[in-house]
């Protein structure tokens, strides 16, 4: 890939992660307290270290990361728009599941082209992460922990 190419391909990384950011701040808002709202606030760090790495390979090659004003209305959990009944667990990880499953998507595409290798490793190890938070969100959605923690 050409280098405009690739900074193209960082920058929309660069968004998605950004909104990412913001969509997991949305989410630990609406939880209470506990191991669910504690694991997706260290998976909204997890994004806040991806769009450092990844705004450090655009900075690198010598351009700015983009400015990004978070899509609140796109790809962000429906929790900014007003509800039309109180979401529960189930709507927060549902619309986070979205979120993991477009972003690991991103990544794979952007995995499937000519990169350099320093970004290609850089994109590797941040995609085994996003499958991580998948993986997590998926397991939690199909056991629904939530409800045997919150009985006694
Ligand atoms: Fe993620």
């Amino acid at each position: 890939m050409q280098q405009p190419q690739i900074i193209a391909e960082l920058s929309r990384l660069f968004s998605v992660e950004v909104d990412a950011v913001q969509a997991y701040g949305a989410a630990v808002a609406l939880l209470g307290p506990g191991p669910l709202r504690d694991e997706l606030a260290l998976f909204g760090l997890e994004h806040q270290r991806h769009a450092l790495v990844v705004q450090d390979q655009i900075v690198r090659r010598g351009y700015h990361s983009p400015d990004v004003t978070p899509d609140v209305k796109g790809v962000v959990i429906g929790a900014l728009t007003p509800p039309r009944r109180p979401l529960g667990v189930e709507d927060v990880l549902m619309g986070i599941r979205g979120n993991e499953q477009l972003t690991g998507s991103l990544y794979a595409k952007a995995l499937a082209r000519k990169l350099p290798d320093d970004v290609r490793e850089a994109l590797a190890r941040i995609h085994a992460e996003e499958r991580h938070h998948l993986d997590w969100v998926e397991r939690t959605l199909a056991r629904r922990s939530w409800e045997s923690a919150a009985r006694p």
